[in-house]
C-alpha cells in the first residue's frame, strides 16, 4: 500500500467527508409529491452535515478486506440515514428535548414534533429501500454478503441495538442519583451503563465496520475481531461524547453542551469522573487499534487511514 503522509491527516479527511457526502446525496429522495414535507424534513437532517463517521468507517474496513467496488456504497447511505433518524428522535421534546444539532435548529423546531416523528420514521424505512438496491449491484454468487450486511443493519439497529440502547438511555434518567439508596446498594452500575453505550452508540458502528467487512468476503472470525474492535470504538465514543457535553462549547459541537446533565442522565462521567473516563476511552480505542493491526498483520492486510481515524477519535473535540 502506497504510504501516506499523515501530516495530511486532516485535509485527506476532509476530502473524504465531500466523497461520502456525495454519495448520500446520491441516494436521498425527490421532494416531490403528496409527501414532500416529511421527505424536506428528512432531508434537511441528512444534509446538515456531521462527522459521517459511520459510512466513513463502513467504507474503511471495506478497503481493509480489500473490497473495492460500489456495492458498499447503497449501505453507506443506509447507515447515515439511521444514524441521522436516531438523531432527529433523541432530540424530541419527549427525549432529551434538545433545540439545536450540526449547528442548526433540530428537525422538530424547524418542521413540527408531528413531521419529525414522521421524518425520523421515514429516514429508518428509507434506509432499507436504499439498502436493498445492493442486491441489484452484486454478481449471483455475492448475494449473500448482501443478505448479511442486510441482517446485520437491521438487527444493530433494532431493540437488541440502538433502539435498546436508547430505551435503557431514557429509564436510566434520574436513576444515579439514587445511588447512596440502600434498596440500589447492590445495583450493577458499571454493567448499566456499558449495556448503554454499547447498544445507543456502539451498535450503529459495530454494523458499520462490520457490514463492511462482510461486503468485502470477510471470513466469521475475522468479523468476530471486527465487532469486538468497533464495541470498544463505539463505547470510547460515546464516553468522548459524554466528556464533550461538559467540557466542550455549542459553537464547537454545534449541538447544546449540559443536555445530559439537564436530564440527569446516567453517562460515563457521571458515574466514573472526567479523568477516569478520559483514561478509559483510551484504552480501549487503543485496544481497538492493536487488535486490528494485529488481525491486518495476520492477513497481510492494512488500512492506515482507518488506524488513524480510530486515532484521530481518542482527542476528537467535536
Ligand atoms: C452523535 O453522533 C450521537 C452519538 C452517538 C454520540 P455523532 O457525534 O457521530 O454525530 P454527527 O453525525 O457528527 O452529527
Ligand atoms: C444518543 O446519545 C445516541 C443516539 C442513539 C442518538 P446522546 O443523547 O448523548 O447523543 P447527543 O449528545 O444528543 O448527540
Ligand atoms: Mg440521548
Ligand atoms: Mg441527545
Ligand atoms: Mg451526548
Amino acid at each position: 500500500m502506497k504510504m501516506v503522509n499523515w501530516m495530511n491527516f486532516d485535509n485527506e479527511l476532509k476530502s473524504r467527508v465531500e466523497h461520502i457526502e456525495k454519495i448520500i446525496a446520491e441516494f436521498l429522495p425527490e421532494e416531490k409529491g403528496w409527501q414532500k414535507s416529511v421527505i424536506e424534513a428528512m432531508n434537511y437532517s441528512v444534509l446538515a452535515g456531521g462527522k459521517r463517521l459511520r459510512p466513513m468507517l463502513m467504507e474503511e474496513t471495506y478497503r481493509f478486506f480489500g473490497g473495492t467496488r460500489d456495492v458498499v456504497k447503497p449501505f453507506m447511505a443506509a447507515i447515515e440515514m439511521i444514524h441521522t433518524y436516531s438523531l432527529v428522535h433523541d432530540d424530541l421534546p419527549a427525549m432529551d428535548n434538545d433545540e439545536y444539532r450540526r449547528g442548526r435548529k433540530t428537525t422538530h423546531v424547524v418542521y413540527g414534533e408531528a413531521m419529525a416523528i414522521l421524518a425520523g420514521d421515514g429516514l429508518l424505512n428509507y434506509a432499507f429501500e436504499t439498502a436493498v438496491k445492493a442486491f441489484e449491484m452484486v454478481d449471483p454468487k455475492d448475494i449473500l454478503a448482501v443478505s448479511k450486511a442486510l441482517s446485520i443493519l437491521a438487527r444493530k439497529a433494532g431493540i437488541y441495538g440502538m433502539i435498546g440502547g436508547q430505551t435503557a438511555d431514557i429509564e436510566a434518567e434520574n436513576i444515579s442519583d439514587s445511588r447512596e439508596d440502600e434498596a440500589l446498594k447492590n445495583h450493577p452500575w458499571e454493567k448499566h451503563l456499558l449495556f448503554i453505550h454499547e447498544h445507543k452508540t456502539a451498535a450503529l458502528i459495530q454494523a458499520s465496520m462490520m457490514i463492511g467487512a462482510v461486503l468485502a468476503g470477510a471470513t466469521e472470525s475475522q468479523l468476530e475481531v471486527v465487532e469486538k474492535a468497533a464495541y470498544d470504538i463505539g463505547v470510547a465514543f460515546q464516553i468522548q461524547d459524554d466528556i464533550l457535553d461538559i467540557t466542550s462549547t455549542f459553537e464547537e459541537l454545534g449541538k447544546p453542551i449540559g443536555s445530559d446533565e439537564k436530564n440527569n442522565k446516567m453517562t460515563y462521567v457521571s458515574l466514573k469522573g472526567i479523568d477516569q473516563a478520559t483514561q478509559d476511552q483510551k484504552i480501549m480505542s487503543n485496544r481497538a487499534i492493536q487488535n486490528l493491526e494485529q488481525l491486518g498483520n495476520s492477513n497481510g492486510i492494512s488500512n492506515e487511514f482507518l488506524m488513524e481515524l480510530i486515532k484521530s477519535l481518542i482527542t476528537r473535540i467535536k
